[in-house]
C-alpha cells in the first residue's frame, strides 16, 4: 500500500519523478522516459512552464491549430485554437468559409461589468445594518485607493456597492455586492484584493458603530470573492442571409433553414439537448480561451450559469426566419482578459494575440462569441443534414490509425480508401488487416 508523502513540494523535480515511479508507476519501465520526452530542451522555457504551477514533472501538449477566413465586422481573422477534439478546427474553418461568402459575422459587446461579493453573517436589526452600510460605504471605497490606483488611472475600478439582505433564504445571511470595470484585465486578482480589503475595513468599522455596540451584535465576514457569474459582461455575435442563399449542392435553403431553426428551438426548450448544444458552442469558445491563456473554467462556469438564468437550462444561440431572411445569433457572458495572468507569460499565448492582431478585451470577447456561433452553426448544420458522425469520424481517422500504429504508407492508403467508405474503428481494423495480409 502507498504511504502519504510529506514535504513533496520541497523535493527536486527528479526526486518527485523518482518518488512517483517508485510508488505509482512500478509496472511501467518507460514512465520516466515518457515524462522526460516532453521536457523542453530550452532550459529557460522549461523553467517558465515549471513555474506556472506547483510540482511540475513534465509538460502536457495540446494541438494549437488555426481556423482561417473569419470575417468579423468587415475584418478578416485567422483564429488560433487549442483543442484535442479532432473535428473542432475543421468545423470552425468550414463555418467561417460558409459565412465569408454570405457577408461574414457581426459582433458587439453589450456590457463589460464584473462583480464580487463580501458574504457576511449578521443577526441584529436590519435597520441598523442599513444605516451602518450607508455610513461605511465611503470608507470602504477609500480603503482600496492604493489597490485601485492604476486601474482607476486607466478608467476602470470599483463601480457600485450595494447591500443585499438574504436572511429570508438563510438566517443571518447578507452580502455586499460590488461591481467593477476591469478593462483589458480579466480582473480576478484585482477584484479579490479589493474585496478582501473592503471586508477588513467593514469588520473593523463595525466595531465602532454605536448601535452595534449597544446591542453587542456585530457583522462577521464569512468570505470575500469575485463571482464567475457575469451576466453583465456580455458579447453578441450574429450571421444572417436570405434563406435561398443557404441552398447548397445537397440542400434546398428554405428547408434547411426551417430544420435549423427547429433544432435551435429544441435546444431552447429541452435541457437534455441544450447541454450538448452548448457544449458544442464551448468547443469553439474554449479553444480560443485556451490559446489566449484565459481561464476556461471561469468562462465555462459563467456561460452555463447564464444558460440557466431563466430557471431552466437552455440554448445560448437563437435562430429565426423572418421575411425569408435567416438570422442566427448568440449572446454569452465572457469575462476574459488580454493583459495579466498567463496572457503575456506563455510564448504561444503571446503569439496567439499577435495572430489575432493584438485585440483588447472587448475585441477578444467578440472573437470568442463568433467562434462559439460558428462552431454551433457547423454542428447543427451537420446534425440536421448528414449527421455528425460522417465528418467527425473522418477527422478521427488519423487518431484511429495512430492508435493501430499504421505506417506512413498504410495511412496514405487508408485516407484514400475512407474518402468513399464510412469510418468506424472496426472498419479501420479490417482495412489494415487486409492491407497487411
Ligand atoms: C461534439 O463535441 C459537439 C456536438 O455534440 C455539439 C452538438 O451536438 O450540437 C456535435
Amino acid at each position: 500500500m502507498n504511504q502519504p508523502v510529506s514535504g513533496f513540494s520541497k523535493k527536486t523535480k527528479q526526486e518527485k519523478i523518482d518518488w512517483l515511479a517508485e510508488n505509482y508507476l512500478q509496472n511501467n519501465p518507460d514512465a520516466v522516459q515518457i515524462l522526460k520526452k516532453y521536457w523542453n530542451e530550452d532550459a529557460q522555457l522549461q523553467q517558465l512552464h515549471d513555474d506556472f504551477i506547483e510540482n511540475t514533472i513534465s509538460n502536457y501538449y495540446l494541438p494549437f491549430g488555426i481556423a482561417p477566413n473569419f470575417l468579423i465586422n468587415g475584418t478578416l481573422f485567422a483564429l488560433p485554437m487549442v483543442t484535442e477534439e479532432s473535428s473542432v478546427v475543421a468545423a470552425a474553418s468550414n463555418a467561417a468559409k460558409f459565412w465569408l461568402e454570405r457577408g461574414g459575422f457581426k459582433a458587439e459587446v453589450i456590457s463589460t461589468e464584473k462583480n464580487g461579493q463580501i458574504h457576511f453573517n449578521f443577526y441584529g436589526s436590519v435597520k441598523d445594518m442599513e444605516a451602518f452600510f450607508e455610513a461605511v460605504k465611503p470608507k470602504l471605497r477609500a480603503s482600496i485607493q492604493s489597490i485601485e490606483k492604476n486601474m482607476k488611472a486607466r478608467g476602470g475600478g470599483l463601480l457600485e456597492l450595494s447591500l443585499l439582505d438574504k436572511s429570508h433564504i438563510l438566517e443571518g445571511y447578507y452580502y455586499i455586492h460590488a461591481t467593477f470595470e476591469t478593462l483589458d484585465a480579466m480582473g480576478a486578482n484585482f477584484i479579490n484584493s479589493c474585496l478582501e480589503q473592503m471586508a477588513h475595513t467593514f469588520e473593523e468599522e463595525a466595531k465602532h458603530f454605536e448601535p452595534f455596540q449597544q446591542k453587542e451584535t456585530y457583522p462577521e465576514v464569512v468570505m470575500s470573492i469575485l463571482s464567475n457569474y457575469v451576466p453583465e459582461c456580455l458579447a453578441r455575435a450574429e450571421v444572417s442571409c436570405k434563406v435561398e442563399e443557404l441552398t447548397t449542392k445537397h440542400y434546398e435553403g428554405k428547408h434547411f433553414a426551417e430544420k435549423f431553426v427547429r433544432a435551435i428551438d429544441i435546444a431552447k426548450t429541452e435541457s437534455r439537448r441544450a447541454v450538448t448544444h452548448n457544449k458544442g458552442i464551448m468547443n469553439g469558445v474554449d479553444a480560443i480561451v485556451l490559446a489566449t491563456g484565459n481561464d476556461f473554467r471561469a468562462v465555462e462556469a459563467g456561460v452555463h450559469a447564464y444558460a440557466a438564468r431563466n430557471s431552466y437550462y437552455g440554448s445560448l444561440t437563437h435562430a429565426k426566419i423572418e421575411d425569408d431572411v435567416f438570422t442566427f445569433w448568440i449572446e454569452l457572458p465572457l469575462a476574459v482578459g488580454t493583459v495579466g495572468g498567463l496572457t503575456s507569460l506563455h510564448p504561444l499565448t503571446k503569439l496567439a494575440f499577435e495572430i489575432l492582431q493584438k485585440p483588447n478585451a472587448k475585441e477578444l470577447m467578440k472573437i470568442m462569441a463568433v467562434a462559439g456561433l460558428a462552431q454551433n452553426f457547423a454542428a447543427v448544420r451537420s446534425l440536421v443534414t448528414t449527421g455528425i458522425q460522417k465528418g467527425h469520424m473522418k477527422m478521427h481517422l488519423m487518431n484511429i490509425l495512430n492508435q493501430l500504429q499504421a505506417t506512413k504508407e498504410e495511412k496514405k492508403e487508408a485516407l484514400n480508401y475512407f474518402k468513399e467508405n464510412a469510418v468506424s474503428h472496426s472498419a479501420v481494423v479490417s482495412f489494415l488487416e487486409n492491407f497487411r495480409m
